[in-house]
């Protein structure tokens, strides 16, 4: 009863941002992805009746209490669906510089889904998966599958409706996308904890909601049509907005730190230079910037010579997840 997953991490486009639903991570709204090629995570869960409870192993080390807590109420779930009360030992590596505040929860939780479905005999389609991996973590639905991903927020209360799946056409518009580690060592507000108060206490937070949408229909428009200015200027506007809700919370609170805004500074600056480049900006400081493959290498020298950008990691988008053999 072993499997082996494969899934990378995606960047948001078009923001998930706020619950509507804590349990069954039902979003306020739908959201637009692109999985990333250059980071991911490799997973190999074994069920097992010889255990009388759950290990987590994350990068060859057992993982503290509370990583593990969360594995264990999502394999919980899992166990749930298929009918079966094994423990399991889930042994995770992630490539993705998570220590330098690049989120793996995404690939995390979907190589995790992927894996557990398999190891438990379930026959799970990605449709399921995605539904699966979303209650480990909500932008892990969208992991599920590779090149340009929508999760539909969906109506129903039981989220049986609340998947994602591919954008239909255009899958092979191949943008690049900088990740920009900027120097930071502040601790975060975590994704769950900002969403929370956001959504509770932001005056700002209804204006997110009454725009996101229009917002998505935009971007899946300028991605039919190749329309990367289109694109990039909705992508970066739909950042800063979802990041100006914090500050409205209270507690406020924000993401940003100055080393962030030099970098966004610098992207409006190539922009003013005739280069074609936008930002944007999940749950933590660092910065990713889309441009043309064209001008990948030309953004990729101007970016990495600020002095507070530590390291620019060069990505195109990638794959959905895979299985590998048991021996790997
Ligand atoms: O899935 P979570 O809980 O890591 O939340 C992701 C939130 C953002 O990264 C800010 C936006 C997104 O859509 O990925």
């Amino acid at each position: 009863m072993e499997a082996i997953a494969k899934a990378h991490t995606n960047i948001a486009l078009i923001k998930y941002w706020g619950k509507r639903d804590e349990t069954l991570f039902l979003p306020m709204n739908s959201s637009l992805s692109i999985t990333l090629d250059r980071f991911y995570t490799t997973t190999a869960v074994q069920f097992c009746s010889c255990l009388n409870k759950d290990v987590f192993l994350l990068n060859g080390q057992i993982a503290s209490e509370a990583e593990t807590m969360k594995i264990v109420a999502f394999l919980d779930h899992v166990r749930n669906i298929a009918g079966k009360n094994m423990y399991a030992i889930v042994n995770s590596v992630n490539k993705v510089p998570t220590a330098a505040g690049f989120a793996s929860s995404a690939s995390g939780f979907a190589a995790l889904a992927a894996a557990a479905t398999k190891a438990i005999g379930m026959d799970t389609d990605n449709k399921t998966l995605s539904q699966i991996a979303r209650q480990g973590s909500g932008s892990a639905c969208r992991s599920i599958y590779g090149g340009y991903v929508e999760w539909q927020k969906g109506e129903e209360v039981d989220g049986s409706d609340s998947f994602a799946k591919p954008i239909s056409d255009k899958q092979d518009w191949n943008l690049s996308v900088l990740s920009c580690l900027v120097a930071s060592n502040e601790k975060k507000v975590l994704s769950r904890e900002g969403m929370k108060r956001t959504v509770e206490t932001s005056p700002f937070y209804k204006g997110w909601l009454d725009t996101v949408e229009k917002d998505l229909v935009q971007a899946k428009r300028a991605i039919a049509e190749r329309d990367f200015e289109m694109l990039g200027t909705v992508v970066e506007a739909n950042a800063l907005k979802m990041h100006a809700t914090t500050l409205g919370a209270n507690p406020p609170f924000m993401y940003w730190q100055s080393a962030t805004l030099e970098v966004m500074e610098h992207v409006q600056q190539l922009r003013t230079s005739g280069i074609e480049a936008y930002f944007t900006i999940d749950a933590g400081p660092n910065v990713k910037v889309i441009c043309h493959q064209k001008d990948e290498q030309a953004v990729l020298e101007h970016l990495a010579t600020l002095p507070s950008v530590q390291n620019v990691y060069l990505c195109h988008p990638g794959p959905g997840i895979s299985y590998l053999p048991d021996t790997a």
